[in-house]
This record gives structure tokens, sequence and C-alpha cells, in this order.
């Protein structure tokens, strides 16, 4: 049953905190974090967790490291070209989340995801499932800038080569050439194609590595922190270019900046000790939270 009245949705917090005994307000006002999870926020998430015609179904998404649980009973529905931030306090599961995504946390050892993700209503999870071309549907970009040590051009069309994309070569300098444009590169890069896409600037280098997932032509593109290391002018950049992409790719987006998830997503995920709390319509998740952990969080209570 959904948690969707305060008075109520407050209950589970304060006995979680009294369960593991660490709940606290500290003398800042802020609330302390326990370590562990908690089984007090089982069930369905607060907020809308389904959309019609998803291109991601999760439900029941638990992940362990080894003995550890550090995603538990995850339920979301991931709409066709939206963004979807996901915040949360720092080890609430954010990143562990994409990663089962696109089965990155395959390459994890000792990690074990439990529950069933559907994409495109394919199980990503099924043992006939080809996990290289699964991820050529998903590009994904992360929070340091990591260009391979090759060139701009090489950097964009090593995708493209590994999944025999293009024919010609003349194919493969039109694919590089719009991947470069989509992500907002070209413009200065274009005449230095052939040096090394690591002697690139910070914010160049995160458009770089963007143009690199693009150019797989991907249906969903993961974003963990992509700004994290970015200055405000490159960070605004990126941003613009999550806006240009929206509507033809569906990206899910990791953000630590409640002000970026709000210029930038429809929907908002936000997650609390391996917990999905809440999803729903970005504003109004920020303006109405459903779940009084949402609240503190939004508010800063929580951080
Ligand atoms: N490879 C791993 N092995 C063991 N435990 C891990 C591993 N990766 C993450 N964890 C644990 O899983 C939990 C969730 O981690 P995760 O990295 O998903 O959090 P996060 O929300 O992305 O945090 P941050 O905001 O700091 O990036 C944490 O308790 C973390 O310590
Ligand atoms: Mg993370």
């Amino acid at each position: 049953m959904q948690e969707t009245t305060r008075p109520e949705s407050s209950a589970p917090a304060a006995s979680a905190g009294m369960a593991s005994g660490a709940l606290g307000t500290k003398p800042s006002g802020r609330v302390h974090i326990p370590a562990a999870l908690s089984g007090d926020l089982a069930g369905q998430p607060a907020g809308e967790p389904e959309v019609a015609d998803p291109v991601f179904s999760c439900r029941s998404v638990s992940v362990f490291y080894g003995e550890k649980q550090a995603l538990a009973d995850v339920t979301v529905d991931i709409a066709r070209g939206e963004v979807l931030a996901c915040i949360g306090p720092s080890g609430c599961g954010k990143s562990t989340f994409l990663r089962c995504l696109n089965r990155m946390n395959d390459t994890i050892p000792g990690a074990r995801v439990a529950g069933t993700i559907l994409l495109d209503g394919q199980d990503i999870y099924d043992k006939r499932q080809d996990v290289a071309r699964l991820r050529a549907r998903i590009g994904m970009v992360f929070q340091k800038p990591n260009p391979f040590p090759k060139s701009i051009y090489d950097n964009v069309a090593y995708g493209p080569r590994i999944h025999k994309l293009t024919r010609t070569r003349a194919e493969l300098d039109e694919l590089v050439c719009t991947s470069l444009q989509r992500a907002g590169l070209w413009s200065e890069v274009k005449d230095r194609l052939h040096s090394l896409g690591t002697g690139l600037s910070g914010g160049q280098q995160q458009r770089l590595c963007i143009a690199r997932a693009l150019a797989v032509q991907p249906e969903v593109i993961l974003m963990d922190e992509p700004c994290s290391a970015l200055d405000p002018i490159a960070t605004a950049r990126i941003e613009d270019l999550i806006e240009e992409l929206h509507g033809t790719y569906a990206i899910v987006l990791v953000t630590h900046s409640m002000q970026q998830a709000a210029r930038v997503s429809q929907r908002t995920a936000y997650f609390h000790l391996g917990r999905l709390v809440e999803v729903g319509e970005t504003d109004r998740l920020f303006t109405n939270p459903r779940h009084r952990l949402t609240e503190d969080y939004i508010t800063g209570r929580i951080g």
C-alpha cells in the first residue's frame, strides 16, 4: 500500500530510526542517517512509479554486494524520452540502481541482482540476453570524464566499429560528425579530430564521452553525476544538452544537485538507504512531497 499522507508516512521514518537506534536530529537540525537498510520502508514507493508504455520497467529490484544489501525492492518505470533524476544522500544506492540498468553490476565480483528489469518488455537478465548488445542500446556517462587515450575521432568511432554499425569510412565519418554535433562539441573540435581526446578541457571531455555514448545510437543514456567534476559554465552546457537530447532518448540522471534535477528532469526518484522512497513528477515532488523522508531531504534536514 502506498504511503500518501504525510502524518502516516512519517511513521516509518521514525520507526526506522528507532529500529536502528540511530535516526536522531543533530544539533544542526539535520538528521543522522543510520548505515543499515531500513526494513520499514518496504513496498511500493510513494508517488507515481508506473507509466504507460515504459522503456524500462523495474520490479522489486534488489542488489547485494556479497552479504550486504545495497538496493531493496525498487519498483519503478522509466518513460520513453523522459529525464528521470535520481537523488538521495550519499550511499543510498543511486549508482547501484543505474548500474542495474545496463548490467554493469555484472562486472563487480560478488554483486547479485534480484527482481525483474524489462527493457521494451524483454528481461535484460534473461540468460539469452547478449550483454554486449544490451550495453550498445544503453549508453553510459560517468562522473569523471573518461575518454580513451585515443584521438577525438577514434573515441567516437570506437563503439560503431566494435558493433559494426557502419559499412564504409564515409558512413563512419558521418556518424562521428553527427554524434559530435549532437553533443554540442563539433564546432570546437572539427579542426583537430585527430588530436588526443584526453587533451580537451574537462567540460569538452564530458561532451566527448556523451558523443561516444550517442554514436552507438542508444535508446537510453545513463548519466552518473555527469557534471560533478565540471565548472558552472561546462555544467550549463551539459544541462542544455540533456534538455536537447530528452525526447529522443530516455535519460536516467544521478545528481547531487536538487537544482539540477529541478532544471532538467521531468520525473524525480528519491532514494534513501537503498530504498526508493518516492518517485513522481519533478515539480510535484519538490513542491508537494508525499513522503516525510523526501520532504526532510529536499528541505535540507537530511544530507
Ligand atoms: N563494489 C561494491 N562493493 C561493496 N559495496 C558497494 C560497492 N559499491 C557500492 N557499495 C555499497 O552499496 C551502497 C550503495 O552505494 P552506491 O554507490 O550505489 O551509492 P550512491 O547513492 O551512488 O552514493 P554516492 O552519492 O556517494 O555516489 C553503499 O553502502 C556502498 O558502500
Ligand atoms: Mg554514486
